[in-house]
């Protein structure tokens, strides 16, 4: 991997999981299985694999415990910091949940709920931060269906616009994925942010600054080689599952296995 020199990581993992009742009554949907590992060990590796040190993870408090048990199970390469989100109010909020910790350090954020699987899909994002130092990193994954995710609008030239999030018209058919690079400035750009109409802070509108300020760069994924699952339904929990066992049967090794013994 190159040698980028990010130390520090936020994953998301709080929020209610409404979509996946009635599991989510009784644990956090980052904790349920997916094939052979809880879900939220697929972003936890990437992030390792990344050279991260410190994750800051953040949590509903009414899972703390269970948290607490998942990683005294594992055998882990990094710190992790479990941080307490009162109320699901958006994904910018973690950043600034985490401010005080990130110290002015660039990091990466990831989404707890999304897969993301590839052949050098994590040495080219490493090549493009470092080609980039000065500016935020996403990442596109072509779907069928972008209404339900961030879309990258771009014009005739190919250029990135912005982000629309959760499209009602058609923009593309470019979904932003779950994870991103941001710099220091980004605690500072999360304070310009306002709820949006479903009552949230939209990482879309973080990205969005940095796209009016030119320092974002959208790397896409390769349609060939890389995967890109999203396991926030039972639905897609079920098709990732099947998904992850084809590959592990077929004797691709799947990334993930953090377990002691
Ligand atoms: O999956 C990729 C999509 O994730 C992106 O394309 C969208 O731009 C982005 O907004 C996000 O959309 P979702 O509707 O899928 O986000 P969701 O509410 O499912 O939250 C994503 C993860 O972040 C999930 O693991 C729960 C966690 N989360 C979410 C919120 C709103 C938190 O930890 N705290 C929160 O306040």
């Amino acid at each position: 991997m190159s040698p980028i020199v990010i130390k520090k990581a936020i994953l998301l993992a709080g929020g209610e999981g409404t979509r996946l009742h009635p599991f989510t009554l009784y644990t956090s949907k980052h904790l349920l299985p997916v094939f052979d590992k809880p879900m939220i060990v697929y972003p936890l590796t990437n992030l390792i694999l990344l050279g991260v040190e410190t994750v800051y993870l953040v949590i509903n408090a009414v899972h703390r415990a269970q948290w607490e048990a998942l990683f005294k199970s594992l055998d882990l390469s990094v710190d992790i910091l479990l941080i307490e989100q009162e109320r699901p109010d958006g994904i910018p909020q973690a950043i600034s949940l985490c401010e005080s910790y990130l110290d002015g350090d660039p990091f990466f954020l990831a989404l707890g709920d999304n897969i993301l699987l590839g052949s050098g899909l994590l040495n080219r994002f490493c090549s493009q931060i470092s080609d980039n130092p000065g500016d935020s990193i996403i990442i596109s994954y072509k779907v069928s269906n972008p209404r339900f995710f961030g879309v990258a609008e771009l014009d005739d030239n190919g250029e990135l616009i912005k982000i629309v999030e959760k499209p009602t018209d058609i923009v593309s058919n470019l979904a932003i994925v779950g994870l991103y690079k941001f710099n220091s400035d980004a605690p500072s750009l999360v304070r310009n942010l306002k709820k949006s109409a479903r009552g949230e802070y939209e990482i879309s509108d973080l990205i969005n600054q940095y796209i009016a300020m030119q320092k974002c760069q959208m790397l896409a994924c390769n349609e060939a080689s890389d995967y890109w699952l999203d396991t926030g339904t039972i639905e897609s929990i079920t098709s990732a599952t099947i998904f992850l066992r084809e590959l592990n049967l077929s004797g691709i090794k799947v990334i993930g296995n953090l377990t002691k013994d």
